[in-house]
Order: C-alpha cells, then sequence, then structure tokens
C-alpha cells in the first residue's frame, strides 16, 4: 500500500501511509487508539476506498470496488467487532457469504461443510465444533470461527483487527500458534494490535502508524517495548506500572452481596453462592478465566439478569434485581465487556449513547429545545473531558474507533456520580496512552467515594489499581487476597483451580 489517504467528514484517517507485508510473514500493525489502523486494513479489503495511493499485490496494481473484489483476491479480515450470525450453527457461518456459493443453497452438503470446518480446525488448533449456534459459543470461539471462514475461503492474506482484545492469555497464546502456522505455509497474516509484549511474541515485523501517517517499520526481533512504545505515542513512555502503596479506607459499605446465585444463558448456574462486600471508595478486582461467572455478576448487580438467590444491597437499600433501571436509580453503573452490543446502540449519535440512560431526568427532559441543547451540552463535555475523538456529538458511535468508542462508556457511566461502578476489562482495546487516563479516572472515581467492581484478565491491571482481589473459578469466589502482597503466579494458579499451597 503505497501513499494512502483517507478522509472523513472533520478527520483523516490515513495520511499519505504506506504499509507492505510479504509472503509468509506475521506483519504486525501498531498504533495509537484513532491512528488509522483499521481505516487502512478496512481499505485493503475493499470496504473504504482510498482517496489517494495504490495498492498492489504480489506484483500487480489492483483496485477493489468492493470487499467482494478483495475476496477474490484472497484477502480476508476478521474484524474487531465480528460478523457472524448468531442462531446460525458455525458450518452455516463458514459458508455464510461465500463467494463462490453464490446462488447456492446455504444447508446442501451440511455433512461435506461440517467434515472440511472439522480438517481446518484440527490442522490450525482451531477448536470449535462445526455443529454448535453461534450464539452457544464465547468469545475466543467466535473469533476462531471467524478464522475458519477465512482459511475455507483459502485466503492468502488474513487481516487480524485486535484479535486478542478479547481474549485470555491461553487463548492468545493458542491463536498466536494458528498464525505462526498460516504463515510458515506462506500465507500473509496481517495482526493490529497495542500490545506491545504480543507484537514481539507474534510477528517478523511491525509497522507503527501515527496520526494516520507510517512512522516506521522495524524488526520485531531487535525492537524493545520502550522503542515500540516511543514510535507509537512520539514520546518516552513508563511501560512497567508502579504498584500502589495500600490506603486506608472508610467502614461505609457501598456494596453487600450476599448468598448470591445467577444462571446463565443456558439455564446453568453460572454464579453459585457469592457473599462480598465493597467500602466505599475501595477497588476490589474480580481476576480470573472469561466464562467462570464474571460476565452474569456483572449482569445481575447491573439489573440486566435475575437474582436467582441471595441478595444484592447498594448503598443500604435492597435490590429486587433484573430491572435495569431499578440499578441506575439505585446508583450503579455499569460498563460491560461488550461495548458495542451492550454498551452502546451503534446506529445512533454520540449524543443520543451519552443520554441513553438519563433521558428521563428532570434537567434533560423539560422542554423540547433545551433538552436537546442540554443533551448536545451533555455529549460535549464527555467528549472534551474524556478526549473522545469524534468530528462531533452527532456522529454515530459506529464511526468511532475502537478505544474511542471505551472512552465514551466510560464517560458516560462516571458521568451520573454513581455509588457503584461495575466494570468490566476497562483498558482492553486502549493504547498504552490511553490506560494510563483511564486508570487514573478509575483512581479519581475511587477517590471520590465509588466503590469500584473491577474485572479484568488483565492481572498487572488489576495488581495496579484493586485494594484487595476475589478472584472467581466456575462461578464461585475461591481465594480472597489483598493486592500488595500478591504475586501473579499465585493468582493465576487459584484462576486456573487450583488451591494455594
Ligand atoms: N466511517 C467513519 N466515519 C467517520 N470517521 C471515521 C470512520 N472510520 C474511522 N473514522 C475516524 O478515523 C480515525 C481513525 O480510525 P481507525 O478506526 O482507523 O483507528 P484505529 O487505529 O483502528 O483505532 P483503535 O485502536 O481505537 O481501533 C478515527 O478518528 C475515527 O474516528
Ligand atoms: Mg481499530
Amino acid at each position: 500500500m503505497v501513499g494512502i489517504s483517507k478522509r472523513f467528514p472533520g478527520v483523516v484517517a490515513n495520511d499519505d501511509a504506506s504499509f507492505e507485508a510479504a509472503e509468509g510473514e506475521v506483519h504486525a500493525l501498531l498504533g495509537e487508539n484513532g491512528a488509522g489502523k483499521t481505516t487502512l486494513s478496512n481499505i485493503l479489503t475493499g470496504l473504504y476506498r482510498q482517496d489517494e495511493g495504490e495498492i498492489e499485490l504480489y506484483g500487480e496494481q489492483v483496485r477493489f470496488h468492493s470487499p467482494r473484489d478483495a475476496l477474490d483476491a484472497g484477502i480476508c479480515m476478521v474484524h474487531q467487532h465480528f460478523r457472524l450470525v448468531e442462531p446460525f450453527s458455525v458450518a452455516e457461518n463458514v459458508v455464510l457469504g461465500d463467494h463462490r456459493r453464490e446462488g447456492r443453497r446455504l444447508v446442501v452438503h451440511s455433512g461435506a461443510i461440517e467434515k472440511r470446518v472439522g480438517e481446518l480446525s484440527s490442522r490450525y488448533g482451531l477448536a470449535v465444533n462445526p455443529r454448535a449456534r453461534v450464539w452457544q459459543l464465547s468469545v475466543g470461539e467466535q473469533q476462531r470461527v471467524e478464522i475458519l471462514k477465512a482459511l475455507y475461503r483459502e485466503a492468502r492474506i488474513l487481516i487480524m483487527d485486535e484479535p486478542t482484545a478479547v481474549l485470555t492469555p491461553q487463548e492468545a497464546k493458542a491463536l498466536f500458534e494458528t498464525l505462526r502456522a498460516m504463515a510458515d505455509e506462506g500465507k500473509t497474516v496481517i495482526f493490529i494490535s497495542h500490545k506491545l509484549h504480543e507484537v514481539k511474541a507474534v510477528a517478523d515485523r511491525v509497522t507503527v502508524l501515527r496520526a494516520g501517517r507510517t512512522v516506521a517499520t522495524v524488526d520485531a526481533r531487535s525492537a524493545t517495548l520502550s522503542s515500540l512504545a516511543a514510535l507509537m505515542v512520539g514520546r518516552e513512555i513508563d511501560v512497567a506500572r508502579p504498584l500502589e502503596q495500600p490506603r486506608t479506607l472508610s467502614d461505609v459499605l457501598t456494596l453487600e452481596v450476599d448468598g448470591l446465585t445467577v444462571a446463565g444463558d443456558r439455564g446453568n448456574i453460572a454464579v453459585k453462592d457469592v457473599s462480598f462486600a465493597l467500602r466505599e471508595g475501595e477497588i476490589v478486582g474480580v481476576a480470573g478465566v472469561a466464562g467462570n461467572g464474571q460476565r452474569e455478576l456483572a449482569e445481575a448487580l447491573s439489573g440486566m439478569r435475575d437474582l436467582r438467590a441471595g441478595s444484592v444491597r447498594v448503598g443500604g437499600k435492597q435490590l429486587r434485581g433484573g430491572d435495569p433501571r431499578e440499578a441506575i436509580m439505585a446508583g450503579v453503573a455499569h460498563v460491560p465487556e461488550d461495548r458495542l452490543g451492550t454498551g452502546l446502540a451503534p446506529s445512533l449519535s454520540v449524543t443520543s449513547n451519552v443520554v441513553i440512560k438519563t433521558y428521563r431526568s428532570r434537567s434533560l427532559s423539560r422542554g423540547p429545545l433545551l433538552a436537546l441543547r442540554r443533551m448536545r451540552e451533555t455529549a460535549v463535555g464527555i467528549i472534551r473531558r474524556y478526549d473522545v475523538k469524534t468530528p462531533g456529538p452527532g456522529t454515530p458511535v459506529r464511526n468511532l474507533s475502537g478505544g474511542n468508542l471505551q472512552k465514551l462508556v466510560l464517560g458516560r457511566e462516571f458521568a451520573d456520580d454513581p455509588l457503584v461502578l461495575v466494570v468490566a476489562q476497562p483498558t482492553r482495546g486502549l493504547d498504552v496512552g490511553a490506560i494510563e487516563t483511564v486508570h487514573s479516572y478509575l483512581r479519581e472515581a475511587a477517590a471520590n467515594g465509588v466503590a469500584i467492581l473491577l474485572m479484568s484478565e488483565d492481572l498487572d491491571e488489576i495488581r495496579a489499581l484493586a485494594d484487595r482481589i476475589l478472584v472467581v473459578y466456575e462461578g464461585e469466589i475461591v481465594g480472597e487476597l489483598s493486592a500488595g502482597s500478591t504475586s501473579i503466579e499465585e493468582i493465576g494458579l487459584l484462576m486456573a483451580g487450583g488451591t494455594r499451597g
């Protein structure tokens, strides 16, 4: 890709950017939130058309008029937000939209398709049941379906947009092996990430984008974490995060959870008889491998899921449960893991998304014109304070970059002065600079008395922020540790279902 420029109203997403990748290599594309990584990939996959610049594929200039053209040329992309059809099976999703099957019925040779999918999954270490329905799968499994889709189409170039943002460390390791196997067969893998150690672990070369421009292409082995961070943000950054000092906390209990049991999507028991309490201003980390009840716990606390048994009290007031409005009124804020699916309404504007929880409040609903102006002002306030990069409050949120979506949800949830903040993976998908910012917002909220339940798979993050750590395994709390005195190995062992020796 040579001299690629792409402008959106009010934004230059790519500014004379250049990028080259070879056969048989894993090439990482690194850059801060909004640097233009996804846009560049969308151009390569024919989703967007560049304003300027050329694309050459295997030595020949190409012009893509649609995603179909790029697919025909062997280019596939696994998007930051998956594009699977949930009620369909894995095998159906794999063949759905296959350009070579145009006009043919979908479920013709389901047996043959399932067999092929099975072969591909064992060859590339992509464990997933071809007959399972997509809605039943974990995020990690859904990603494997997306990769299988690309393999089934015999992609020569695979672009993965922040694939590890949704994975556990173990799943990420398995993914790297898959990507390496693909590269060893001569395919080209383009790996988008802001996680510096991953880039070093999986990539052969790294191209760094900053503000839409290509800053450098470097050899991954000889680059260091600090040299990559410096290229990415254009200044020196301390990649090692310091541990916090223990703080003195008030005795007021803001959140009390007693014997809570919550059912999962498949009628199983996802949270089993869990009891804990959060004090005013306390940050409690919930460590655990994804799928051990964290999501169900967060949803129960925020009223999105019924309480099967037990009780939840917020600021001394007992919740009936299963009613998001009740939880919001009681002072529970929730930043869900799945930002674009659960946290935001993608096609609505930034303003609508910001006021979506509070539009019933008096200050926003008195007099139609006044209300619109207030709503807009609220949105502009959050855009400024949280440095959300967007052309304006009227932009539909689906046009925001991944990191900026995250800042927007955080800003909205903090804006209501909650008593309790339940936050899942707050810095997933964020670059180093934005992580520093989000961490400082969480600390500030805690300093102002907000009790924070921090669910994170990033143990460094939990150790940097939490006063106390609860470890969950199969829906139960299997350990409670003080943050300062605990090693990563110790937490990791409990997370994997081990016991403390
Ligand atoms: N369809 C669109 N309409 C308007 N603006 C857009 C659109 N797509 C991207 N942008 C803007 O272009 C810039 C680059 O966005 P892009 O999604 O490429 O960044 P990114 O490097 O992938 O960031 P992140 O790491 O946060 O995912 C951002 O400012 C974004 O808001
Ligand atoms: Mg992106």
